[in-house]
């Protein structure tokens, strides 16, 4: 991971990561947990690589580095990745795009990535799979957190609930939301890929999935 990021996409996340531990940390703990579970399950331990691909403030991969677990991460935002640092995580961070990722071909056993895909247009939703697909290694597994297309009542509730969240992030990142949703969401995004879905876990009342999958 060593190439230096040279893009001028801007910083969305300037504002947020000061306070982005404090507001998200109650509604993600479950959400980490599982992943964390999914992950030593799999056996990914020392002997693994895992890679957090859009990353934020690092709290997945200090979970993870805490139970053994070798976490490199990826973001985009200068100021995420510096409360990552201030949260105690120390090498393996890179400030990189998720659509050009600094990583060898088939490298690692794992990518992680969640609530990022969305945020993006739909372009670089592709591409920010096609890259975490070229990083891992055969057989190696997704674990992906994102929005998913609401089936009924319930899940259309609580998106309504996410959308003056979503708006409030930016134009650019609320575009993306609504682009994300409208091409099926996490369900379509692997879909198009063609990845075969190990599992999927719906949770905050089915409005995101937590999906486990893999190339076919
Ligand atoms: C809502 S935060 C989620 C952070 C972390 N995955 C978590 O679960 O707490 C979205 C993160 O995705 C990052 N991100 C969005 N698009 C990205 C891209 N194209 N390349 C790298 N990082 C990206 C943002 O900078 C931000 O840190």
């Amino acid at each position: 991971m060593g190439r230096v990021y040279t893009g001028n996409r801007a910083d969305g996340y300037q504002s947020i990561a000061p306070i982005y531990d404090l507001s998200t940390s109650w509604a993600l703990a479950p959400l980490r947990r599982e992943m964390r579970r999914l992950i030593l399950s799999a056996g990914y331990g020392a002997a693994g690589r895992v890679l957090d691909l859009a990353c934020g403030t690092g709290v997945l991969m200090a979970m993870l580095r805490r139970r053994g677990v070798r976490a490199l991460g990826v973001d985009l935002s200068s100021a995420m990745l510096g409360k990552a640092r201030r949260n105690g995580l120390t090498g393996s961070l890179a400030r990189a795009d998720a659509t050009m990722l600094p990583v060898r071909d088939a490298s690692v056993d794992c990518v992680c990535l969640v609530l990022a895909l969305h945020e993006n247009t739909r372009e670089d939703q592709d591409a920010m799979l096609g890259e975490a697909l070229r990083a891992l290694r055969p057989g190696g597994k997704l674990i992906l957190a994102d929005w998913l297309t609401p089936r009924g009542v319930v899940a259309q509730a609580a998106h309504w609930l996410m959308h003056p969240v979503e708006r409030a992030a930016g134009r650019e990142h609320y575009r993306g939301f609504r682009e994300f949703l409208r091409a099926g969401g996490l369900e379509g995004i692997l879909a198009r890929h063609g990845l075969v879905l190990e599992c999927l876990d719906r949770r905050f009342l089915g409005a995101l999935g937590l999906a486990v999958a893999r190339q076919a």
